[in-house]
């Protein structure tokens, strides 16, 4: 067996990862078998009570206990984010409903931070009450907001950081005392910062989740969601609900997945660099109102920010044009280069307006408690060349009359 914990980044991203393969192929094999036989009664009874393993093995059961291409990504990223095991899912919503029911029972008590992804929103605030789960939602930017609502029941401490949309921080660090403090598991949804920049298990997170749709894919070409769990309790415990819970992805995922994550350590650089230099060109641009990116000297948890994003401040700006919502309006339909699209994460530029798209389903006033100004645009800068998107933007901000 190689010794991957030795390795850097870039090496634990590219290299290969062995799997006990019918032929020796380096890339690996799509493994769509959903079954695998057993060569007695006894043998499927030993497979059938086994806990999902977590490397290396030989013997597969049913693709929803797990399959062996979807292992290989499984295994980088435990790998990549320092962990114990990592559980890949259909999806990122999946893994943070999974994660988050495998945890929590009728009359737990949650504290999330405000401006998270929409559907996580609609999650806690929809479905955990009507289970019996009662949440409160905190502003992050100070820590005290969740030790002030910590109760005897409460069993979860969530942030999202830097979160979706409006880039604000959660101090990792502190986050994770506190929950140790109280003896209550701590849960990071790392997608914005994506493990290039932050590897939240390595400050005492107890599981990080991913939308591995976004950076860990790249391309734009899959769906799919990771929980990375620091001990192996949390990995038993999760792994087990989420195969109750079915959110299995396709070994065909899996094996893009795994393909993607080969060039992370290539594609975030120019991610990082880019979206500093675009953040840097709007907030001296004469029709920007506000720019929100946590590499700017201007951003008020810049500090926050070098200590917890040591790779680079992420792909993501969030931005409002003088002129409001319309303004805004006019500018995600005039760019060429730049498409008009949710999602992001991927090596094209993606734009959308947050209050109109992606967190439309967040009630106004929580919209604008959370900071998420009707018109604010939500940009992933890609990795095409910048000066290319900074004529894209200039051109599409030309058509704004101020
Ligand atoms: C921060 C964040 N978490 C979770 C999700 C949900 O991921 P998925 O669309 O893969 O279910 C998203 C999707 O945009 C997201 O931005």
């Amino acid at each position: 067996m190689d010794n991957k914990e030795t390795y850097d980044f870039d090496s634990k991203c590219a290299m290969h990862y062995n799997i006990k393969g019918p032929v020796n192929s380096v890339a690996p094999p799509i493994y769509t078998s959903s079954t695998y036989y057993v060569d007695s009664a006894d043998h499927g009874a030993v497979l059938c009570a086994q806990d999902k393993p977590t490397d290396g093995r030989s013997e597969w059961l049913y693709t929803r206990w797990g399959n062996p291409t979807n292992e290989i990504p499984e295994r980088m990223i435990t790998q990549l984010e320092g962990g114990y095991a990592t559980i890949l899912t259909s999806s990122g919503m999946a893994a943070i409903t999974s994660s988050i029911l495998a945890l929590l029972k009728t009359g737990d008590h949650a504290v999330f931070s405000v401006n998270i992804y929409g559907g996580t929103y609609e999650f806690i605030t929809d479905l955990l009450p009507k289970m019996g789960i009662s949440v409160d939602i905190v502003d992050p930017r100070d820590i005290n907001n969740y030790a002030s609502k910590i109760k005897d029941n409460t069993k979860l401490l969530y942030g999202e950081t830097p979160a979706n949309p409006t880039l604000i921080l959660t101090d990792i660090a502190a986050l994770a005392a506190l929950g140790k403090q109280h003896g209550i598991p701590t849960m990071v949804d790392s997608t914005f910062g994506s493990v290039y920049n932050q590897k939240p298990i390595t400050y005492g997170i107890d599981i990080v989740l991913h939308s591995a749709t976004k950076y860990y894919s790249g391309h734009t070409d899959l769906v799919a969601g990771t929980i990375t769990c620091a001990s192996a309790d949390h990995y038993k415990h999760i792994s087990h609900y989420v195969r109750l819970l079915g959110g299995t992805p396709s070994p065909f995922t899996g094996y893009l997945l795994q393909r993607g994550i080969k060039t992370l350590h290539l594609r975030m650089p120019r991610h990082n660099e880019n979206a500093l230099t675009i953040a840097r060109f709007l907030e001296k641009h004469p029709k920007i109102e506000t720019v929100h990116y946590p590499g700017l000297e201007s951003h008020p948890q810049h500090e926050l920010a070098k200590k917890q994003m040591q790779g680079g401040f992420g792909g993501i700006i969030a931005f409002t044009v003088k002129g409001g919502a319309e303004a805004g309006r006019k500018v995600i339909e005039s760019v060429q280069l730049i498409t008009l699209a949710v999602s992001l994460g991927g090596v094209e530029s993606l734009i959308e307006q947050a209050s109109t798209m992606t967190h439309i389903m967040v009630p106004k006033e929580e919209r604008e408690r959370g900071g998420i100004a009707d018109g604010l645009l939500r940009f992933s800068v890609g990795c095409e060349n910048v000066q290319d998107l900074i004529q894209d933007l200039t051109n599409a901000l030309n058509q704004v009359v101020v």
